[in-house]
């Protein structure tokens, strides 16, 4: 019976680790994100965030986790999605991620904001500031019909 359950034991894990092949270790954060959860009016955004957390502090995003760092994720530390507190907010004045404007969601109050502060220090930056830089619009709508 022992052999068994640890046999069992050994191809669970063994199948938990092949469902993750893209991870270098199972427990390092994503390093790609596409961020989809608020709303489809316009298109999913592709979030480098590896590129993100080596340049940064994980608390400047993950606001509401004061003991978050890349060693307690590694470490199995559990990290709330923004969408599970900005997506239907508690309270009337925590910013909603299915607003439009640039001022109102979180999202673009955190991406925006830093990305026009590091743009006026160094303009060669390639951080986007501008709509479809980050929803990037359906081909159909950039092309001329029948071009
Ligand atoms: C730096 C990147 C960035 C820029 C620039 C940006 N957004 Fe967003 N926006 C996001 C992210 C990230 C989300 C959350 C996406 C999600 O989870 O669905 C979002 C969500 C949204 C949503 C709600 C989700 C949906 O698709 O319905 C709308 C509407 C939106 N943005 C409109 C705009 C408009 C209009 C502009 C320009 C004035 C803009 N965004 C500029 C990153 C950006
Ligand atoms: C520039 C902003 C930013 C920084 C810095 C950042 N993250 Fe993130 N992280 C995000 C966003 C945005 C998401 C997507 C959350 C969502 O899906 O709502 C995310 C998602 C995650 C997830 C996946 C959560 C899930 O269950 O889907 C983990 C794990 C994570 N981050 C860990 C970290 C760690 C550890 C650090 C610091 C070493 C860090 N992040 C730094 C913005 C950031
Ligand atoms: C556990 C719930 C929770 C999670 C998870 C969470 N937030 Fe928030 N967030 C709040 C609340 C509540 C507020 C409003 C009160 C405050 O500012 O703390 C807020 C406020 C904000 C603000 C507005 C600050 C301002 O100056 O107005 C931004 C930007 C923001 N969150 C971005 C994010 C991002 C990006 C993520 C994910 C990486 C995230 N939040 C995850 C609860 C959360
Ligand atoms: C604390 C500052 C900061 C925050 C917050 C931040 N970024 Fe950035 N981001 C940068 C900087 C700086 C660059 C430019 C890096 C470079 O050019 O070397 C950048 C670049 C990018 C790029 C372009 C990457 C490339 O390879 O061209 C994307 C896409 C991006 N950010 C998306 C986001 C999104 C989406 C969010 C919010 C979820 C976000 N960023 C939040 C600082 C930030």
């Amino acid at each position: 019976m022992r052999r068994l359950s640890l046999a069992l034991l050994t191809s669970a894990v063994v199948m938990l680790a092949a469902a993750r092949p893209a991870q270098a270790q199972a427990t390092d954060p994503p390093e790609k994100l596409t961020l989809e959860a608020c709303g489809d009016t316009r298109a999913a955004v592709e979030f480098p965030h590896k590129a993100h957390f080596e340049a940064n502090e994980c608390t400047t995003c993950h606001h509401s986790q004061e003991d978050l760092t890349l060693e307690a994720a590694q470490g199995g530390m559990e990290v709330e999605t923004c969408a599970s507190c900005h997506l239907e907010p508690e309270e009337a004045d925590t910013p909603a991620c299915t607003e439009k404007s640039l001022k109102k969601n979180p999202f673009h109050i955190n991406c925006v904001s830093c990305h026009k502060d590091a743009k006026a220090e160094d303009e060669s930056l390639s951080a986007p500031t501008k709509c479809a830089e980050c929803h990037p619009k359906p081909e159909s709508e950039e092309e001329e019909p029948g071009g």
